[in-house]
Protein backbone atom coordinates (compact mmCIF):
# COMPACT_ATOMS: atom_id res chain seq x y z
CA UNK A 1 0.00 0.00 0.00
CA UNK A 2 2.90 2.19 1.00
CA UNK A 3 4.21 1.95 -2.28
CA UNK A 4 0.93 2.40 -4.56
CA UNK A 5 0.69 5.95 -2.13
CA UNK A 6 3.76 7.29 -3.26
CA UNK A 7 4.26 5.70 -6.80
CA UNK A 8 7.71 6.86 -7.45
CA UNK A 9 8.04 4.70 -10.68
CA UNK A 10 5.60 7.26 -12.33
CA UNK A 11 6.87 9.97 -10.38
CA UNK A 12 10.14 9.90 -12.49
CA UNK A 13 9.62 7.66 -14.98
CA UNK A 14 6.53 8.39 -16.89
CA UNK A 15 5.73 12.13 -16.90
CA UNK A 16 2.46 11.50 -18.71
CA UNK A 17 0.89 9.77 -15.94
CA UNK A 18 3.01 11.18 -12.50
CA UNK A 19 1.58 13.66 -10.46
CA UNK A 20 6.04 14.66 -10.24
CA UNK A 21 8.08 14.89 -13.35
CA UNK A 22 11.47 14.73 -13.35
CA UNK A 23 11.27 18.61 -14.31
CA UNK A 24 8.93 19.28 -12.26
CA UNK A 25 11.05 17.66 -9.21
CA UNK A 26 13.89 19.98 -9.82
CA UNK A 27 11.35 22.62 -9.81
CA UNK A 28 10.32 21.82 -6.56
CA UNK A 29 13.73 21.25 -6.16
CA UNK A 30 13.45 19.42 -2.65
CA UNK A 31 15.58 16.40 -3.88
CA UNK A 32 16.51 15.54 0.03
CA UNK A 33 12.68 14.68 0.47
CA UNK A 34 12.53 12.82 -2.92
CA UNK A 35 15.43 10.65 -2.32
CA UNK A 36 14.09 9.56 0.84
CA UNK A 37 10.59 8.82 -0.39
CA UNK A 38 12.79 6.71 -2.81
CA UNK A 39 15.10 4.81 -0.44
CA UNK A 40 11.87 4.06 1.36
CA UNK A 41 10.23 2.42 -1.43
CA UNK A 42 12.83 0.36 -2.43
CA UNK A 43 13.13 -0.84 1.20
CA UNK A 44 9.48 -1.27 0.93
CA UNK A 45 9.94 -3.03 -2.81
CA UNK A 46 12.60 -5.34 -1.45
CA UNK A 47 10.99 -6.83 1.72
CA UNK A 48 7.62 -7.29 -0.52
CA UNK A 49 9.84 -9.13 -3.48
CA UNK A 50 11.12 -11.12 -0.82
CA UNK A 51 7.99 -11.89 0.50
CA UNK A 52 6.60 -13.15 -2.78
CA UNK A 53 9.66 -15.06 -3.59
CA UNK A 54 9.53 -16.33 -0.38
CA UNK A 55 5.84 -18.15 -0.98
CA UNK A 56 5.75 -19.10 -4.69
CA UNK A 57 6.94 -22.56 -6.06
CA UNK A 58 6.37 -22.71 -8.91
CA UNK A 59 8.63 -21.23 -11.93
CA UNK A 60 5.76 -19.54 -13.84
CA UNK A 61 4.88 -17.27 -10.71
CA UNK A 62 8.49 -16.56 -10.50
CA UNK A 63 9.28 -14.83 -13.76
CA UNK A 64 6.41 -13.32 -13.34
CA UNK A 65 8.05 -12.23 -10.33
CA UNK A 66 10.53 -11.00 -12.05
CA UNK A 67 9.03 -9.07 -15.10
CA UNK A 68 7.05 -7.45 -12.20
CA UNK A 69 10.09 -5.83 -10.11
CA UNK A 70 13.25 -6.10 -12.93
CA UNK A 71 11.91 -6.88 -16.10
CA UNK A 72 12.14 -4.11 -18.58
CA UNK A 73 9.66 -2.73 -17.41
CA UNK A 74 9.42 -3.53 -13.60
CA UNK A 75 8.97 -1.08 -10.92
CA UNK A 76 12.51 -1.66 -9.81
CA UNK A 77 13.92 -0.83 -12.95
CA UNK A 78 12.06 2.07 -13.35
CA UNK A 79 13.41 3.59 -10.42
CA UNK A 80 16.92 2.70 -11.70
CA UNK A 81 15.73 4.77 -15.09
CA UNK A 82 14.23 7.67 -13.10
CA UNK A 83 17.89 7.91 -11.53
CA UNK A 84 19.28 9.20 -14.51
CA UNK A 85 17.76 12.45 -14.09
CA UNK A 86 19.37 13.60 -10.58
CA UNK A 87 22.27 15.59 -9.97
CA UNK A 88 25.03 13.59 -10.16
CA UNK A 89 26.09 13.06 -6.63
CA UNK A 90 22.45 12.46 -5.55
CA UNK A 91 22.51 9.65 -8.39
CA UNK A 92 25.37 7.75 -7.39
CA UNK A 93 24.43 7.34 -3.99
CA UNK A 94 20.88 6.37 -4.35
CA UNK A 95 22.01 4.04 -7.74
CA UNK A 96 24.33 2.02 -5.81
CA UNK A 97 21.63 1.70 -3.23
CA UNK A 98 19.26 0.46 -6.01
CA UNK A 99 21.80 -1.51 -7.57
CA UNK A 100 22.28 -3.54 -4.59
CA UNK A 101 18.55 -4.13 -3.66
CA UNK A 102 18.53 -5.27 -7.26
CA UNK A 103 21.12 -7.84 -7.26
CA UNK A 104 20.09 -9.20 -3.76
CA UNK A 105 16.65 -9.76 -5.28
CA UNK A 106 18.11 -11.34 -8.92
CA UNK A 107 20.46 -13.48 -6.33
CA UNK A 108 16.99 -14.34 -4.36
CA UNK A 109 14.89 -15.28 -7.56
CA UNK A 110 17.72 -17.27 -9.08
CA UNK A 111 18.16 -18.85 -5.74
CA UNK A 112 14.44 -19.82 -5.88
CA UNK A 113 14.53 -20.40 -9.25
CA UNK A 114 17.17 -23.55 -8.28
CA UNK A 115 15.29 -24.83 -5.26
CA UNK A 116 12.19 -25.18 -7.26
CA UNK A 117 14.07 -26.93 -10.10
CA UNK A 118 15.42 -29.15 -7.57
CA UNK A 119 12.23 -30.42 -5.76
CA UNK A 120 10.82 -30.80 -9.53
CA UNK A 121 13.27 -33.38 -10.51
CA UNK A 122 12.91 -34.84 -7.22
CA UNK A 123 9.48 -35.23 -7.52
CA UNK A 124 9.80 -36.38 -11.12
CA UNK A 125 11.87 -38.88 -10.05
CA UNK A 126 10.13 -40.62 -7.18
CA UNK A 127 6.91 -40.08 -9.48
CA UNK A 128 8.76 -41.87 -12.80
CA UNK A 129 10.81 -44.00 -11.09
CA UNK A 130 11.39 -47.45 -13.50
CA UNK A 131 11.69 -50.88 -12.54
CA UNK A 132 13.85 -52.02 -15.19
CA UNK A 133 12.80 -55.78 -14.06
CA UNK A 134 9.13 -55.67 -14.81
CA UNK A 135 8.38 -57.09 -18.19
CA UNK A 136 7.37 -54.78 -21.00
CA UNK A 137 4.35 -54.41 -22.33
CA UNK A 138 3.78 -56.55 -25.58
CA UNK A 139 2.75 -54.15 -28.35
CA UNK A 140 -0.62 -54.86 -29.83
CA UNK A 141 0.08 -55.59 -33.80
CA UNK A 142 -3.27 -56.46 -36.61
CA UNK A 143 -2.60 -59.47 -38.56
CA UNK A 144 -4.60 -60.77 -41.36
CA UNK A 145 -8.00 -62.01 -41.18
CA UNK A 146 -8.30 -65.29 -41.39
CA UNK A 147 -10.27 -65.57 -44.72
CA UNK A 148 -7.33 -63.43 -45.89
CA UNK A 149 -4.86 -65.57 -44.96
CA UNK A 150 -6.71 -68.36 -46.57
CA UNK A 151 -7.24 -66.53 -49.87
CA UNK A 152 -3.35 -66.07 -49.90
CA UNK A 153 -1.89 -69.57 -49.29
CA UNK A 154 -4.71 -70.74 -52.28
CA UNK A 155 -3.35 -68.03 -54.61
CA UNK A 156 0.29 -68.95 -53.53
CA UNK A 157 -0.93 -72.81 -54.64
CA UNK A 158 -1.79 -72.13 -57.53
CA UNK A 159 0.13 -69.42 -58.53
CA UNK A 160 3.05 -72.20 -57.87
CA UNK A 161 1.22 -74.10 -60.46
CA UNK A 162 0.73 -71.98 -63.56
CA UNK A 163 -2.06 -70.49 -62.82
CA UNK A 164 -2.76 -66.62 -62.64
CA UNK A 165 -4.89 -64.75 -59.95
CA UNK A 166 -7.86 -62.62 -61.88
CA UNK A 167 -10.64 -61.03 -60.50
CA UNK A 168 -13.72 -59.77 -61.64
CA UNK A 169 -17.34 -56.99 -61.00
CA UNK A 170 -19.10 -58.21 -57.70
CA UNK A 171 -21.75 -55.97 -59.77
CA UNK A 172 -22.86 -57.63 -62.71
CA UNK A 173 -25.14 -58.15 -65.42
CA UNK A 174 -27.50 -60.86 -65.64
CA UNK A 175 -25.68 -61.71 -69.08
CA UNK A 176 -22.83 -63.08 -67.79
CA UNK A 177 -24.39 -64.34 -64.13
CA UNK A 178 -26.68 -66.09 -65.81
CA UNK A 179 -27.06 -66.22 -69.86
CA UNK A 180 -23.36 -66.32 -71.17
CA UNK A 181 -23.71 -69.36 -68.53
CA UNK A 182 -25.83 -70.74 -70.28
CA UNK A 183 -28.69 -70.44 -68.18
CA UNK A 184 -31.06 -68.32 -69.86
CA UNK A 185 -34.38 -66.35 -68.16
CA UNK A 186 -36.88 -68.44 -66.71
CA UNK A 187 -34.80 -71.68 -66.76
CA UNK A 188 -35.36 -73.80 -63.62
CA UNK A 189 -31.44 -73.29 -63.14
CA UNK A 190 -31.79 -69.67 -62.36
CA UNK A 191 -33.22 -71.00 -58.84
CA UNK A 192 -30.23 -72.66 -57.83
CA UNK A 193 -28.68 -69.25 -57.12
CA UNK A 194 -30.95 -66.76 -54.92
CA UNK A 195 -30.39 -63.42 -56.17
CA UNK A 196 -30.31 -59.95 -55.06
CA UNK A 197 -31.28 -57.84 -58.05
CA UNK A 198 -30.49 -54.18 -58.14
CA UNK A 199 -32.79 -51.41 -58.99
CA UNK A 200 -30.62 -50.50 -62.11
CA UNK A 201 -31.16 -53.44 -63.69
CA UNK A 202 -27.67 -55.59 -62.47
CA UNK A 203 -27.16 -58.27 -59.57
CA UNK A 204 -24.43 -58.81 -57.10
CA UNK A 205 -22.81 -61.94 -58.26
CA UNK A 206 -23.92 -65.00 -57.38
CA UNK A 207 -20.85 -66.95 -57.89
CA UNK A 208 -17.17 -66.21 -59.67
CA UNK A 209 -18.19 -68.15 -63.03
CA UNK A 210 -19.07 -64.88 -64.85
CA UNK A 211 -15.18 -64.23 -64.79
CA UNK A 212 -14.71 -67.62 -66.60
CA UNK A 213 -16.65 -65.69 -69.72
CA UNK A 214 -15.59 -62.52 -68.87
CA UNK A 215 -11.37 -64.07 -69.14
CA UNK A 216 -11.92 -65.68 -72.31
CA UNK A 217 -13.54 -63.13 -74.45
CA UNK A 218 -9.93 -60.98 -73.59
CA UNK A 219 -7.84 -63.54 -73.61
CA UNK A 220 -6.58 -66.99 -76.14
CA UNK A 221 -5.92 -70.35 -75.10
CA UNK A 222 -3.66 -71.68 -73.51
CA UNK A 223 -4.98 -70.11 -70.14
CA UNK A 224 -4.96 -71.38 -66.58
CA UNK A 225 -6.73 -69.13 -64.19
CA UNK A 226 -8.16 -68.94 -60.59
CA UNK A 227 -10.99 -66.00 -59.67
CA UNK A 228 -10.85 -65.39 -55.89
CA UNK A 229 -13.60 -62.75 -54.88
CA UNK A 230 -17.28 -62.18 -53.04
CA UNK A 231 -20.17 -63.46 -53.75
CA UNK A 232 -23.73 -62.82 -53.00
CA UNK A 233 -26.39 -65.11 -52.37
CA UNK A 234 -30.20 -63.67 -50.94
CA UNK A 235 -30.76 -66.71 -48.62
CA UNK A 236 -31.16 -66.74 -44.83
CA UNK A 237 -27.68 -67.52 -42.68
CA UNK A 238 -27.05 -70.82 -40.61
CA UNK A 239 -24.00 -72.46 -39.48
CA UNK A 240 -23.15 -73.38 -43.09
CA UNK A 241 -25.27 -70.78 -45.04
CA UNK A 242 -23.76 -66.67 -45.00
CA UNK A 243 -25.67 -64.13 -47.76
CA UNK A 244 -21.89 -62.92 -48.66
CA UNK A 245 -19.05 -65.48 -49.06
CA UNK A 246 -15.70 -66.02 -50.95
CA UNK A 247 -15.66 -68.16 -53.75
CA UNK A 248 -13.04 -69.51 -55.77
CA UNK A 249 -13.03 -70.13 -59.51
CA UNK A 250 -10.85 -72.03 -61.60
CA UNK A 251 -10.65 -72.46 -65.23
CA UNK A 252 -7.99 -74.20 -67.55
CA UNK A 253 -8.53 -74.19 -71.21
CA UNK A 254 -6.17 -75.45 -73.95
CA UNK A 255 -6.51 -78.32 -77.15
CA UNK A 256 -6.28 -81.03 -75.08
CA UNK A 257 -7.54 -81.09 -71.43
CA UNK A 258 -8.93 -83.51 -69.45
CA UNK A 259 -10.96 -84.74 -66.09
CA UNK A 260 -7.76 -86.54 -65.27
CA UNK A 261 -5.90 -83.25 -65.52
CA UNK A 262 -8.62 -81.84 -63.22
CA UNK A 263 -8.66 -85.01 -60.42
CA UNK A 264 -4.57 -84.03 -60.85
CA UNK A 265 -4.72 -80.47 -60.35
CA UNK A 266 -6.96 -80.27 -57.34
CA UNK A 267 -5.57 -83.38 -54.92
CA UNK A 268 -2.31 -81.55 -55.20
CA UNK A 269 -4.04 -78.25 -54.25
CA UNK A 270 -6.01 -79.93 -51.30
CA UNK A 271 -2.70 -81.75 -50.23
CA UNK A 272 -0.76 -78.52 -50.27
CA UNK A 273 -3.02 -76.65 -48.87
CA UNK A 274 -4.19 -78.97 -45.60
CA UNK A 275 -0.79 -80.30 -45.41
CA UNK A 276 -2.39 -84.12 -45.32
CA UNK A 277 -2.31 -86.99 -48.05
CA UNK A 278 -5.91 -86.44 -49.50
CA UNK A 279 -7.65 -88.38 -51.83
CA UNK A 280 -10.20 -86.51 -54.34
CA UNK A 281 -13.56 -88.55 -55.29
CA UNK A 282 -15.65 -86.73 -58.39
CA UNK A 283 -19.62 -87.52 -58.43
CA UNK A 284 -21.82 -86.54 -61.46
CA UNK A 285 -23.49 -83.35 -60.12
CA UNK A 286 -25.49 -80.70 -62.71
CA UNK A 287 -23.83 -77.39 -63.59
CA UNK A 288 -25.37 -75.55 -66.84
CA UNK A 289 -22.22 -74.70 -67.80
CA UNK A 290 -20.54 -77.72 -67.37
CA UNK A 291 -20.93 -80.86 -69.03
CA UNK A 292 -20.36 -83.13 -67.38
CA UNK A 293 -20.21 -82.10 -64.15
CA UNK A 294 -19.21 -83.47 -60.85
CA UNK A 295 -19.43 -82.67 -57.28
CA UNK A 296 -15.62 -82.69 -56.07
CA UNK A 297 -15.18 -84.06 -52.55
CA UNK A 298 -12.22 -85.25 -50.56
CA UNK A 299 -11.21 -88.08 -48.49
CA UNK A 300 -12.57 -86.60 -44.66
CA UNK A 301 -9.35 -84.77 -43.26
CA UNK A 302 -10.47 -86.07 -39.73
CA UNK A 303 -10.78 -89.92 -40.27
CA UNK A 304 -8.85 -90.11 -43.58
CA UNK A 305 -11.69 -91.56 -45.29
CA UNK A 306 -12.88 -94.69 -42.54
CA UNK A 307 -16.13 -92.23 -41.26
CA UNK A 308 -16.84 -90.57 -38.62
CA UNK A 309 -19.34 -87.56 -37.22
CA UNK A 310 -17.42 -84.71 -39.79
CA UNK A 311 -18.07 -86.92 -42.84
CA UNK A 312 -21.41 -88.17 -41.46
CA UNK A 313 -19.78 -92.12 -41.92
CA UNK A 314 -19.21 -91.26 -45.85
CA UNK A 315 -15.30 -90.81 -45.62
CA UNK A 316 -16.12 -88.01 -47.42
CA UNK A 317 -16.40 -84.25 -47.50
CA UNK A 318 -17.72 -82.28 -50.50
CA UNK A 319 -15.77 -79.82 -51.39
CA UNK A 320 -16.60 -77.89 -55.02
CA UNK A 321 -18.89 -77.76 -58.03
CA UNK A 322 -16.59 -78.66 -61.21
CA UNK A 323 -17.04 -80.11 -64.46
CA UNK A 324 -15.75 -79.56 -68.48
CA UNK A 325 -16.39 -76.80 -69.74
CA UNK A 326 -20.24 -76.62 -71.65
CA UNK A 327 -19.73 -75.85 -75.50
CA UNK A 328 -22.33 -72.98 -75.06
CA UNK A 329 -19.83 -71.03 -72.62
CA UNK A 330 -16.89 -71.20 -75.16
CA UNK A 331 -19.60 -70.20 -78.00
CA UNK A 332 -20.68 -67.09 -75.71
CA UNK A 333 -16.98 -66.43 -75.25
CA UNK A 334 -15.82 -66.02 -78.71
CA UNK A 335 -14.48 -69.42 -78.70
CA UNK A 336 -15.03 -72.16 -81.16
CA UNK A 337 -16.04 -75.27 -78.58
CA UNK A 338 -14.62 -77.30 -81.96
CA UNK A 339 -11.26 -75.98 -81.16
CA UNK A 340 -10.60 -76.08 -77.06
CA UNK A 341 -11.18 -77.94 -74.13
CA UNK A 342 -11.50 -77.04 -70.32
CA UNK A 343 -12.26 -77.55 -66.81
CA UNK A 344 -13.73 -75.13 -64.34
CA UNK A 345 -14.86 -75.55 -60.35
CA UNK A 346 -15.89 -73.29 -58.37
CA UNK A 347 -15.43 -73.72 -54.30
CA UNK A 348 -16.21 -71.96 -51.26
CA UNK A 349 -13.03 -70.36 -49.57
CA UNK A 350 -14.79 -69.86 -46.34
CA UNK A 351 -15.70 -74.17 -46.21
CA UNK A 352 -11.84 -74.52 -46.70
CA UNK A 353 -11.24 -72.61 -44.19
CA UNK A 354 -13.53 -74.00 -41.67
CA UNK A 355 -12.04 -77.21 -42.46
CA UNK A 356 -8.86 -76.16 -41.79
CA UNK A 357 -9.57 -74.81 -38.64
CA UNK A 358 -12.15 -77.12 -37.27
CA UNK A 359 -14.88 -73.87 -37.42
CA UNK A 360 -18.40 -75.05 -37.23
CA UNK A 361 -20.48 -72.07 -37.65
CA UNK A 362 -19.82 -69.77 -40.92
CA UNK A 363 -21.02 -66.76 -39.38
CA UNK A 364 -18.00 -66.16 -37.04
CA UNK A 365 -15.96 -64.75 -40.06
CA UNK A 366 -17.60 -61.46 -40.48
CA UNK A 367 -19.00 -60.83 -36.98
CA UNK A 368 -16.20 -59.28 -35.91
CA UNK A 369 -15.96 -61.12 -32.57
CA UNK A 370 -12.69 -60.19 -31.30
CA UNK A 371 -12.83 -63.53 -29.35
CA UNK A 372 -12.87 -65.79 -32.06
CA UNK A 373 -10.54 -63.00 -34.30
CA UNK A 374 -7.37 -63.01 -31.96
CA UNK A 375 -7.47 -67.17 -32.34
CA UNK A 376 -5.59 -67.02 -35.90
N1 LIG B 1 -20.40 -71.60 -59.86
C1 LIG B 1 -20.79 -72.81 -59.23
C2 LIG B 1 -21.49 -72.52 -57.93
O1 LIG B 1 -21.52 -71.39 -57.53
C3 LIG B 1 -19.62 -73.72 -58.96
C4 LIG B 1 -18.98 -74.22 -60.23
C5 LIG B 1 -17.95 -73.51 -60.80
C6 LIG B 1 -19.42 -75.42 -60.80
C7 LIG B 1 -17.36 -73.97 -61.96
C8 LIG B 1 -18.83 -75.87 -61.96
C9 LIG B 1 -17.81 -75.18 -62.53
O2 LIG B 1 -22.05 -73.37 -57.28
Amino acid sequence: MLFKEINFNYAWGFPQKGLLTGLDFRLKSSYNESINMVKITLKTLKNRVQKEIKKTDNLKELNAIFNKYLGKRGEITQILRSLEKLPKTKRVKVGRKANEIKNFLSIKLDQKAQEIKEKLKKETEEKEWIDITVPGKKPLLGYLHPLTQVRRKIEEIFQAMGFSVVEGPEIETEWYNFDALNIPKDHPARDLWDTFYLKNGLLLRTHTSPVQVRYMEKNNPPLRIIVPGSVFRHEATDPSHEFQLYQVEGLMVDKKVSVANFKAIIEEFFQRFFKKAVKSRLRPDFFPFTEPSFDVGISCLICQGKGCPTCKGTGFLEMAGAGMVHPAVFKNSGLNPKNWQGWAFGFGLERLAMMKYKINDIRLFRSGDLRFLNQF
